[in-house]
């Protein structure tokens, strides 16, 4: 079988921000994906950046009275050291504010152009007067025009649902200097994409990506691409446009191409790594990225037309995982379960969470929840209970009875060769990311080792007289069956493997050790490979977290993407006492009617049995996710003390509370026994 070479790259990681629970999923998925790659033989080179760029990151640095630059080395450090102790192990980790990428994105934008691909005209923007900059419609502030809600931001209501522009706002302030922005126009540059629509169109189906996203991008392709403004007028912490003075790339222009300056960054101190071999057209290297759900326009769309219009190669993969929650739910600062890498480690072992993320992806987009509970007993159960618990087992006798030697025959060859023959199948798993099922796999390995333990019972063998030579093989055959387990756990788990090497004292394990077994061999001493989590542990993580997050703020730059609908763009909530919230009545309603409200768009009328001698009447902004008859009969939770306000249609009573992501997906809770009209919900 010939060496693959293979160029991953994962998302590059703004630099605004500590490195939390959500961002590791997708280091440690790509992690374990690399060094798999690596063990089994491929040379593989993994490569990241620090996404420097973009208003998000110069506020950030603002804020702490420094400049960009110093921010972003601050940062760098941080998150490098983070990700070293979460074993999470680069090739290369550099930044997107580098020459290597000045000049890459300078050469693509000038290609483009050249083809014919990039359109300019002039547009109009909000314009803070005071900053002397444009604002993004995140930045903006005001009442909604059509409930008048104080405070909405950019283009959409979050009281009554509203969409609209953001200079319709009524008394719209910028969210930066509190000034009344104006007005202005200038001139934008536009990547054109719908040149590339063809392109897309067989690119997305061309198995570079699941089905499920080349399914969803379908709706963007069908709807007619947009052109893509690249460009952002000064100030901005970015790149000048070659020939353009005052003209920046909008940072979603130079970030992929970080991951080029990243790896071109690297061969300059690597002989057997070359540039062009990765990136030319039909080259025979892979390149794969791994991205979270809420970037996939940007990977999937704009990228691979860029690299397409610039006569480059296309990547071979784009792997999307999905979000994470933290004990079921968004992650949040007061529940302290915002919990940043550094946090972790300071109360955790890394490598819990390694197989407890292992244990729960897939190849798909589904989100996945870490529950700290359930971290505790996985781990518990399933590495120090099932696999470490096979060498401890085995171990002492060897160390006492046979001079720290492993005997010469192999007495349990089937079980031997089920695991040997199961090490393909989990390679496969490997290589496809179902992490989850190669875990699985594994832990029946596990099962089936300590099982046979259990039944040829070498403590009852070692008391019995003449059986020496029995027990010395039942031994060696189980740390046997161990070493193997640990050859398969290793992409996950690299520390306890190099543990696990000292211990069986030998080589650094490759996948192909598999083949082979330890016989005639002398161990070292065994020590305990891993410790069990200890939940207070992990309570004292959450209780930190509760106190050193509470000043933070997590936000993604403004979006102005043709294609933004998955990002999810949370706006800058302040935080309330205790007392402000209790405040809130919440109570469990039952929809007796819904129906629609002629002329308005995204309004329902809903009539409420909250308990009271008379229903509630509201206009909810669900029509988007809900046709009126499926709404009836089923519960839903209201702020039953909000002022009425008066609207264009009648008086809305009160307001419904929906979780989910907006459109389509709302939820609203299905009749349910426990829950009864007008119970307090807490
Ligand atoms: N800077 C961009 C990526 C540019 S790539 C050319 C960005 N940065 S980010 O810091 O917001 O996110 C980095 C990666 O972490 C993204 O792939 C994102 O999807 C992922 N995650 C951030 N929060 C996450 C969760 N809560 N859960 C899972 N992944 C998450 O986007
Ligand atoms: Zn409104």
């Amino acid at each position: 079988m010939s060496q693959r070479k293979i160029l991953v790259t994962s998302a590059l990681p703004y630099a605004n921000g500590p490195l939390h629970m959500g961002h590791l999923v997708e280091y440690i998925q790509t992690d374990i994906w690399v060094r798999f790659q690596k063990l089994f033989g491929n040379q593989c080179t993994y490569v990241c950046a620090d996404d420097a760029h973009g208003t998000a990151i110069s506020l950030h640095a603002e804020k702490q009275g420094i400049t960009p630059e110093e921010s972003v080395a601050l940062i760098n450090k941080e998150r490098i050291h983070d990700f070293s102790d979460f074993l999470v192990e680069f090739d290369n980790y550099h930044s997107t504010h580098s020459e290597e990428n000045r000049k890459l994105s300078e050469a693509i934008y000038l290609k483009l152009k050249e083809n014919g691909h990039i359109a300019s005209r002039n547009i109009t923007q909000a314009f803070d007067p005071d900053k002397q900059m444009f604002l993004a419609d995140r930045y903006i502030k005001g009442e909604c025009p059509k409930c008048g809600a104080d405070d909405q931001y950019g283009d959409n209501c979050e009281k009554c649902g509203a969409t609209y522009s953001p200079t319709d706002l009524k008394n719209p302030k910028s969210a930066i200097s509190g000034a009344v922005p104006i007005e202005k126009e200038s001139e934008h540059f536009f990547f054109k994409l719908s040149d590339f629509d063809g392109f897309l169109k067989e690119w997305t189906r061309s198995g570079t990506i699941s089905e499920e996203i080349a399914n969803k991008l379908a709706e963007w392709l069908d709807a007619g691409l947009q052109d893509w403004d690249i460009s952002r007028d000064a100030p901005y912490f970015g790149f000048e446009i070659p020939g353009q003075p005052g003209k920046y790339f909008y940072v979603w222009l130079d970030a992929p191409i970080g991951y080029m300056a990243s790896f071109e960054n690297l061969c300059q101190r690597r002989d057997d790594l070359n540039f062009d071999d990765y990136w030319k057209k039909d080259s025979d290297c892979e390149v794969h990225h791994f991205i979270g759900k809420d970037i996939v326009n940007f990977h999937c769309l704009f990228w691979p037309a860029m690299l397409e219009g610039t006569g480059y190669r296309t990547p071979t993969s784009v792997n999307v995982h999905g979000y994470l929650t933290v004990n079921g739910e968004k992650m949040s600062k007061s529940r302290g379960t915002f919990i940043t890498a550094r946090t972790y480690l300071e109360h955790l072992d890394p490598e819990y969470l390694r197989y407890y993320y292992a244990a729960k992806l897939s190849s798909r987009i589904d989100d996945l929840d870490l529950n700290t509970e359930d971290l505790v007993q996985r781990v518990n159960s399933d590495l120090v209970g099932k696999v470490v618990n096979i060498a401890s087992r085995n171990a002492g006798f060897i160390k006492k009875r046979f001079g720290g030697k492993l005997s010469a025959n192999n007495i349990a060859p089937e079980l031997a060769s089920d695991f040997q023959k199961t090490g393909e199948h989990i390679a496969e798993l490997y290589e496809s990311r179902e992490f989850g099922k190669a875990m699985r796999e594994i832990m029946a390995l596990a099962d089936k080792a300590n099982a046979w333990i259990d039944e040829v019972k070498p403590w009852v063998v070692a008391k019995e007289q003449g059986r020496d030579q029995e027990l010395h093989d039942i031994c060696s055959a189980g740390i046997n069956l161990f070493r193997l387990l640990m050859i398969y756990l290793k992409p996950v788990l690299p520390a306890m493997a190099i543990k696990a090497e000292a211990f069986l004292n030998i080589e650094p394990l490759h996948w192909t050790d598999s083949q082979s077994l330890l016989l005639d061999h002398e161990i070292a001493k065994f020590k305990p490979l891993m410790t069990r989590v200890e939940s207070d542990k992990v309570e004292a993580m959450i209780e930190a977290s509760k106190e050193v997050l509470a000043k933070m703020s997590e936000q993604k730059p403004a979006e102005t993407s043709a294609c933004n609908e998955w990002l999810e763009k949370e706006p800058v909530a302040e935080q309330i006492t205790f007392d402000d919230f209790a405040k809130v009545d919440l109570r469990i309603a039952k929809i007796i009617n819904a129906e629609l409200v002629e002329g308005a768009g995204k309004l329902l009328r809903l009539t409420l049995d909250i308990g009271e001698a008379e229903p509630r009447n509201i206009f909810a902004g669900i029509k988007s996710a809900y046709a009126p008859e499926a709404l009836t009969g089923k519960y839903t939770v209201m702020v039953a003390n909000l002022a009425p306000r008066k609207m264009k249609f009648g008086v809305s009573e009160g307001m419904v509370l929906a979780a989910g992501p907006g459109g389509e997906d709302l939820w609203i809770l299905e009749p349910h026994e426990g829950a009864q009209p007008g119970m307090r919900v807490m």
